[in-house]
């Protein structure tokens, strides 16, 4: 392994460093408890790849705001375009009046999506109220109230969305949840011990169960799924699974949605990580990477289906504000000007292989079970044994994501049982800091 050439982390203070300490305090009197953090450091600027603590520390970011950033911490085109419609127009609601950048922004959008046909989009300010409209138009469309989602799934945390999200633990004390959500078994081949395709039949054979013993085919509006997997552990869907769905939707009259909240804006080396299955979605939902960490979603569908939803029915004060459609339009621009659907997939290359020769170190403790994903959108799976797969320990995990943090890399971790990390790297990451930052996070593995 040779030594990056340039180094970009900057250590000044311990990590967390006094002012992160300070401030984190204040935090703690302040803000909720229940605001989950997964770092205790506090942030001040980020550019591109990096970003620089309150302390003066430098680090390399592997999180992206959560998968938010494929065009980097403040990309300049980006500033100046919220900049400059700041000057004009900060507000207005589209439920109001119209601003060009909202109708632009939906044009692009329609243009965009991989479905053959007219589409239409609605704006609004997060994944979550994303996901909701979704499910919105899809039982305007269809008359039916039954949605069908699968273990593992996460879609969000208000109250529809969190019916929908799979792992009890964000879901504590917070029901009743609402009715008409049906679960049906995630291939998750690694963990269920088999082959994909086994997994694929096996899971199918239960999702063809479930319309014998569990929900009516006749009254599903919707089979709600994530392409690739984000918190339950960045798991690809088969192909041939996700296929099935998309005929088991088209025979039965039922819609398909993908929740591209995570997956989608490039991350997995096409725009859209469904383009890469080979079948069209009725809806895509979008949001984190469209405006480079404005908050933004996007529901996007056929417009027979779209134009369903009564006069009024959709829409908040603030969907799609000028600010971040604007953004929105420049991070697309950012996208197609630096290659950045390529630059993914190189990405996801050299972060293989980096990892996949773990898949047989035995001096690792927990050692690498799994590396999986699509495109730039990588997960490495931790467990105890690798032939039982028995998941490694969440404290484990957190463990090696803390020494790389004190190293100056900050990583985040997936999965229904915690052991997994997610690589979410800017897409404009260079190659020296992208082989920095994993030189750090598996150094951190090794202790
Ligand atoms: C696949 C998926 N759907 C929905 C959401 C919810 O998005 P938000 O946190 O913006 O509400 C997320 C967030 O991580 C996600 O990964």
């Amino acid at each position: 392994m040779t030594a990056p050439a340039v180094r970009h982390i900057r250590l000044v203070t311990e990590i967390p460093g006094p002012r992160s300490r300070a401030l984190l305090a204040r935090r703690d009197a302040a803000v909720v408890a229940g605001l989950g953090r997964a770092t205790p450091i506090a942030i001040a600027s980020g550019q591109g790849a990096l970003v620089t603590d309150v302390d003066g520390n430098t680090l390399i970011d592997f999180v992206s705001g959560i998968g938010t950033l494929a065009v980097g911490h403040c990309p300049p085109e980006v500033v100046q375009a919220i900049q400059a419609q700041a000057e004009q127009l900060i507000h207005l609601s589209a439920l109001v009046g119209t601003y060009e950048p909202y109708v632009a922004l939906c044009e692009r959008l329609n243009a965009l999506a991989p479905i053959s046909e007219p589409c239409k989009t609605l704006l609004s300010n997060s994944g979550a109220e994303g996901v909701e409209n979704a499910i919105k138009f899809a039982r305007a469309a269809t008359g039916r109230p039954a949605i069908i989602v699968f273990d593992g799934a996460y879609h969000g945390r208000t109250l529809l969305t969190l019916s929908l999200t799979s792992r009890t633990y964000f879901k504590k004390k917070f029901g009743p949840f609402a009715p008409e959500i049906y679960r049906a078994p995630f291939p998750y081949a690694y963990r269920m011990g088999m082959s994909e395709a086994e997994a694929v039949e096996q899971c199918w054979a239960a999702f063809e169960r479930m319309q014998i013993a569990g929900v009516d085919p006749e009254t599903v509006a919707a089979v709600l799924i994530e392409p690739v997997q984000g918190e339950g552990g960045f798991i690809p869907v088969p192909v041939e699974f996700m296929r099935r769905l998309r005929e088991f939707c088209t025979r039965n009259g039922s819609l398909l949605i993908v929740d591209e909240v995570q997956s989608g804006f490039g991350r997995t080396g096409t725009l859209f990580a469904i383009e890469q299955f080979g079948v069209e979605p009725d809806i895509i939902v979008a949001a984190k990477s469209i405006a480079a960490g404005m908050p933004l979603a996007a529901t996007i569908g056929r417009a027979r289906i779209m134009d369903c939803a009564h006069y009024g029915g959709v829409g908040g004060t603030y969907g799609g504000n000028p600010l971040a459609c604007v953004a929105a339009l420049a991070t697309i621009d950012l996208i197609e000007r630096e290659r950045l659907l390529e630059r993914a997939k190189v990405i996801g290359q050299q972060i293989r292989a980096r990892f996949e020769p773990l898949l047989t170190d035995d001096s690792l403790d927990p050692l690498v079970g799994d590396v999986r994903g699509l495109g730039a959108m990588i997960g490495i799976e931790l467990v105890k044994d690798r032939r039982k797969r028995t998941p490694a320990a969440a404290e484990e995990v957190l463990a090696i994501l803390g020494r790389a943090l004190e190293r100056g890399v900050l990583a985040m971790r997936a999965g229904l049982y915690v052991n997994c990390i997610r690589l979410l790297v800017p897409l404009v990451i260079t190659d020296d800091q992208l082989d920095e930052g994993l030189e750090v996070l598996i150094g951190a593995m090794r202790h």
